[in-house]
């Protein structure tokens, strides 16, 4: 699944973040390009964790633009305060949705997607600049470990915005 990455297949999900979070760190390492790190990222991420789809939001003139994404094509605007995404934007914090059904005003970009988390990347002036927005077609998929591990990636991505 995860071709060239290196994650043991018995791992379990700390251990595969403890695993896959370096080598994000190595693959970035050195390029400067933005998009090409987005890019790399949600590929690690959707291969390396097995998710349903992953993806970026960019904070453009006032919107949330979608960025570079793995899996099935999602929306491309999103209004600040709009969904999870527009949420995390404006409330600038991680969003985590057990059950997508259950969030008000919820965007459903595909009907496959069952839980969803959400975190904030900010600029050097404190302001949101991106979003990464991880999905699964399984009801309540994300928890702590999630979270405090997709936490330390955007501090990762912070460094070379
Ligand atoms: N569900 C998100 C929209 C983005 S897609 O899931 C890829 C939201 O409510 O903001």
């Amino acid at each position: 699944m995860a071709e060239n990455l290196i994650i043991p297949e018995s791992a379990n999900k700390q251990e595969r973040y403890e695993s896959l979070l370096p080598q994000i760190e190595a693959l970035t390492h050195g390029e400067p390009d933005l998009t090409a790190n987005l890019a790399n990222i949600a590929a690690a991420l959707r291969y390396g964790m097995g998710f349903f789809w992953v993806g970026f939001y960019l904070v453009k003139e006032g919107s949330l633009v979608l960025g570079p994404f793995q899996g099935p094509v999602a929306c491309t605007r999103i209004a600040k305060g709009k969904g999870v995404c527009g949420t995390s934007w404006a409330e600038k914090k991680s969003v985590l949705v057990p059950d997508v059904e259950a969030f008000p005003g919820h965007i459903a970009c595909s009907s496959d997607s069952k839980s969803e988390i959400v975190l904030p990347a900010f600029s050097k002036d404190g302001e949101v600049a991106l979003i990464l927005d991880v999905d699964s077609d399984k009801l309540n998929d994300f928890d702590a470990v999630d979270q405090q591990n997709l936490e330390k990636l955007m501090r990762l991505i912070e460094g070379f915005l």
